[in-house]
């Protein structure tokens, strides 16, 4: 039978969403969706020929039994509309971060847990060739031991505009919308060890950069009367694991930089390993050597989203395990709360 689905906030990336679902056919009924800003609503289900549209997420979750739920808001309202959906028996799929901080996330990962219903979270480059290869590298034991990597999601001129900048609505800058991608990616590939130490700075020494259009980056579909930029424009971290490892993270939405990057680089007593583009970097014969691995090793934005919304679907099914659970996104903003904290006091913070 069908998998009735209602989506939750109908900006840019819930149209990614959408998207992944289509592509299921029949295995999906995609019942209603809904935004606060109620145009949105209108507009997306219109574009997609949803039947049913609301103002508010309790209005579609009570006339609507659904199966399944997108949480596709803006940060600060992920924790309310995904615990509303559990408890209303919906399985969710919510996007990243998981929320605006630990206690929020843990609260969503309880209400999970007492609706017996499955929370996965939206770590889209989990879902990527490159996430898979790298994994199975390092799990094959290609790089033998990984005891450091360096993970760099740099943009020169990439604020996102709209509520991003706005702290009650996103819970911090580039450190929770792009280093929740590349921490969660390079914790995964390393095999999910813990955090036990985090060291953090923030800067926001050049802010919005507004007035500079070119980038090309994310924008977010929400309009703003009066723009609020008080978040950081430039988080660096070193995350310590309980194996030893060490995680060193930037991430910038504006930096007097040359090159935008946004790479991994893995380092292993063995092999290391570069993940864009994808190369083994070891020795052969008493010389240094760089192995390039040929074929398709990269992340595909829509196509990677397609797989995360499949997974999504097969692990409600019960077809498939889910790559990317509440427990991991609740790691993940301890992370975080412990880089804003080391931030603020400029001491290292134990991830407890
Ligand atoms: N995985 C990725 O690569 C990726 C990329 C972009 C954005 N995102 C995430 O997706 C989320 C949305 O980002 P976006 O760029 O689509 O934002 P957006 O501004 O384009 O859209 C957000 C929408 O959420 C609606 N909304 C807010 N609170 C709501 C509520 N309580 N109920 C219903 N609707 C509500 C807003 O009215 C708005 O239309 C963010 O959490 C962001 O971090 C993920």
């Amino acid at each position: 039978m069908a998998l009735k689905l209602g989506i939750i906030g109908c900006g840019g990336i819930a149209n990614s969403h959408m998207h992944g679902y289509l592509e299921l056919g029949d295995a999906v009924e995609i019942v209603a969706c809904c935004d606060i800003n109620f145009k949105k609503a209108n507009e997306f289900a219109d574009r997609y020929g949803i039947p049913n549209r609301y103002d508010n997420c309790y209005d579609m979750l009570k006339n609507h039994q659904l199966d399944i739920v997108s949480v596709c808001t803006w940060n600060s309202a992920h924790a309310e509309c995904t615990i509303a959906a559990l408890q209303a028996g919906c399985n969710v799929l919510c996007e990243k971060p998981m929320a605006m901080n630990a206690k929020e996330a843990e609260a969503m990962q309880a209400a999970a847990e007492k609706a017996g219903k499955l929370l996965m979270l939206g770590f889209v480059r989990r879902h990527g060739r490159d996430a898979a290869k790298a994994r199975r590298l390092v799990t094959d034991g290609a790089l033998g031991e990984v005891y450091y990597a360096k993970a760099s999601y740099l943009r020169r001129s990439g604020y996102p505009g709209g509520w991003f900048g706005d702290k009650s609505r996103s819970g911090g800058g580039p450190l929770i919308d792009l280093g929740v991608h590349i921490i969660d990616l390079s914790r995964y590939i390393m095999g999910s060890p813990k955090p036990v130490t985090v060291f953090g700075a923030t800067f926001d020494k050049i802010g919005a950069r507004a007035h500079i259009t070119e980038g090309g980056e994310w924008q977010s579909q929400t309009e703003v009367d009066q723009p609020i930029f008080d978040v950081e424009d430039l988080a660096v971290a070193m995350i310590r694991f309980d194996n030893g490892a060490v995680l060193s993270v930037e991430t910038s939405f504006n930096l007097n930089m040359k090159a935008p990057s946004n790479t991994i680089e893995f380092f292993g007593d063995k092999a290391g390993l570069t993940l864009d583009p994808f190369e083994l970097h070891t020795e052969y014969d008493n010389a240094i050597a760089d192995i390039v691995i040929h074929g398709d090793n990269g992340f595909h934005f829509q196509p990677d989203f397609d797989k995360e919304v499949k997974n999504f679907v097969e692990s409600v099914q019960g077809d498939a395990e889910c790559k990317a659970k509440a427990e991991d996104g609740v790691l993940l903003m301890k992370i975080l709360d412990a880089v804003y904290e080391s931030a603020k006091t400029g001491k290292s913070v134990d991830v407890v």
